[in-house]
């Protein structure tokens, strides 16, 4: 491990910890920034910072923070003034705390958020993560930095990789991200400001980090991407390859047991992906689909480019080939100009999919989208209540979904000790938490096991088999 010049040039700093600072990490938003984290996590241990599971004992505390919603950046602020005490009471013992914002709010917001948060040290956009190491070292200097550039080097290739034993530690399941940002422009949606336009990893990079990954003891990679069926890339035959081919490729890793990814847009589901459902027996049955609202009206005010009657079409094509697929969908109630027919229209295309999970949110304008400009802004109770009603059938499916599998012997995957001694818990196919009588050394194991019964947030299970 490198340790930072800086900080040990002075005897004056040697204090215990000048050596070995310790970082905590607070992830907040999608499965995107917890990849991001655990990769700034692994830059900053070869800076010398060890990870932390106590905010008390950090020495930098990095908040990796999401813009999608008002609620999501509000929070950001609200923790920010917690840590402006903290640091206070640190600095009048004479101890450091460096604060750090990563993220879509620091993307969206940069120097803003030094102006209102003094305690601030570093703020970093998520294309120049790799440049997280070098910001601290200016910070330490005495600047506050803002790093929100989007960067021309690819972040990827600069940020190190944790040990096989570091990434062992973190489990049998991974993620891994292939594609990042956005040009779909969604009426409503940051995303396209705060994570840039689309881009793919390359294949190479890619396939390294999938193998590195099963060498590591992974059985389940989950591919992400704002967009990841909109992955692109040129395949060594010279064609272009989609997101399909990569799973095609990725499927003969000796090892890589399951496959997965998210989340997909429907105008980018095309016949070589479905092609790949109907092959790859490491493809699990679960597809994140957003819909966000079944009117043609509103799917067109929110820029989503089709309509209701082609993602039906697009499910039934998909549930052609792969007759058992769990669906599952983003909603979001009281889009401006929804009526209550808009809405109507909402829980029918539910009603006609039946999802095995969902998401539903409140519309929240978001300052410089399209849609924050837009007339008939939807009054807060109205939205309450469609948000209710919406929630209720989504649950009911969820359950109905649960139920209907108990009974059935499936594959699981052992991922990690249960709360009750003498269990573990798995993920079925259809990414549900099931619980079964296991060994702690059969973790990583997928087994045959029967679903028995079901609870308000899993499955219980008994192993079958000799
Ligand atoms: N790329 C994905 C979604 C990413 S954001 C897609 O196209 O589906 C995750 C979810 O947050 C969205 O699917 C949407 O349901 C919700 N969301 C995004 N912006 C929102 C907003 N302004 N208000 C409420 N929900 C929002
Ligand atoms: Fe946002 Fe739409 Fe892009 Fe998804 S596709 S990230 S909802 S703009
Ligand atoms: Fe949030 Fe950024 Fe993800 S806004 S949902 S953290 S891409």
């Amino acid at each position: 491990m490198s340790t930072d010049p800086i900080s040990t040039a002075s005897p004056a700093e040697s204090q215990p910890n000048a050596n070995t600072r310790k970082v905590f990490i607070k992830t907040y938003g999608c499965q995107m920034n917890v990849y991001d984290s655990i990769r700034m996590g692994d830059a900053l241990a070869s800076e010398g910072y060890a990870p932390t599971e106590e905010m008390e004992e950090a020495d930098l505390i990095l908040l990796n923070t999401c813009h999608i919603r008002e609620k999501a950046a509000d929070k950001v602020y609200s923790a920010l003034g917690r840590l402006r005490d903290m640091k206070k009471a640190r600095t009048a013992q004479g101890q450091e705390l460096m604060i750090g914002v990563a993220g879509c709010v620091a993307q969206a917001e940069g120097e803003e958020i030094l102006r209102r948060e003094p305690s601030v040290d570093v703020v970093i956009g998520p294309q120049t993560y790799h440049r997280l190491p070098a910001a601290l070292r200016r910070a330490r200097e005495g600047d506050r930095v803002v790093d929100t550039d989007y960067a021309v080097e690819d972040k990827f290739e600069h940020l190190p990789m944790a040990e096989k034993a570091q990434v062992r530690a973190r489990g049998v399941s991974a993620f891994l991200t292939v594609q990042e940002g956005c040009d779909k422009f969604c009426t409503f949606c940051v995303v396209p400001y705060t994570r840039g336009s689309e881009v793919s990893r390359p294949l190479r990079q890619i396939l390294d980090e999938a193998q590195r990954l099963v060498d590591s003891g992974v059985r389940e990679v989950t591919l992400l991407g704002q967009n990841v069926n909109a992955w692109r890339a040129t395949g060594p035959d010279g064609r272009e390859w989609g997101l399909g081919d990569l799973l095609y490729r990725l499927a003969e890793i000796p090892g890589l047991a399951r496959l997965r990814y998210t989340t997909s847009h429907p105008r980018d589901m095309d016949d070589r992906l479905i092609q790949a459902h109907r092959d790859l027996r490491t493809l699990m049955p679960y597809l994140h689909l957003p819909v966000q609202s079944g009117s043609d009206r509103i799917l067109r005010a929110m820029n989503r480019r089709h309509t209701a009657e082609e993602y039906l079409r697009l499910i039934a094509r998909i549930r052609s080939v792969k007759p058992d697929m769990a669906m599952s969908g983003d909603f979001i109630v009281g889009f401006p100009g929804e009526t209550d027919a808009d809405f109507e229209d909402t829980l029918q295309i539910v009603e006609a999919v039946n999802y095995a999970q969902a998401f539903s949110f409140k519309y929240s304008t978001r300052p410089g989208t399209p849609g924050a400009d837009l007339p008939d802004q939807i009054p807060e109770e109205v939205k309450a209540e469609r948000l209710e009603r919406l929630q209720s059938l989504l649950l009911k499916q969820q359950a109905a979904f649960a139920k209907s599998c108990v009974g059935k012997v499936i594959d699981l995957l052992l991922e990690k000790p249960g709360r009750m001694p003498g269990q573990i818990i798995g993920r079925s196919p259809w990414l549900q938490s099931v619980n079964v009588d296991a060994k702690p050394s059969q973790i990583g194991d997928i087994i045959p096991v029967r679903i028995i019964g079901t609870g308000p947030n899993s499955l219980f299970a008994e192993p079958v088999g000799p």
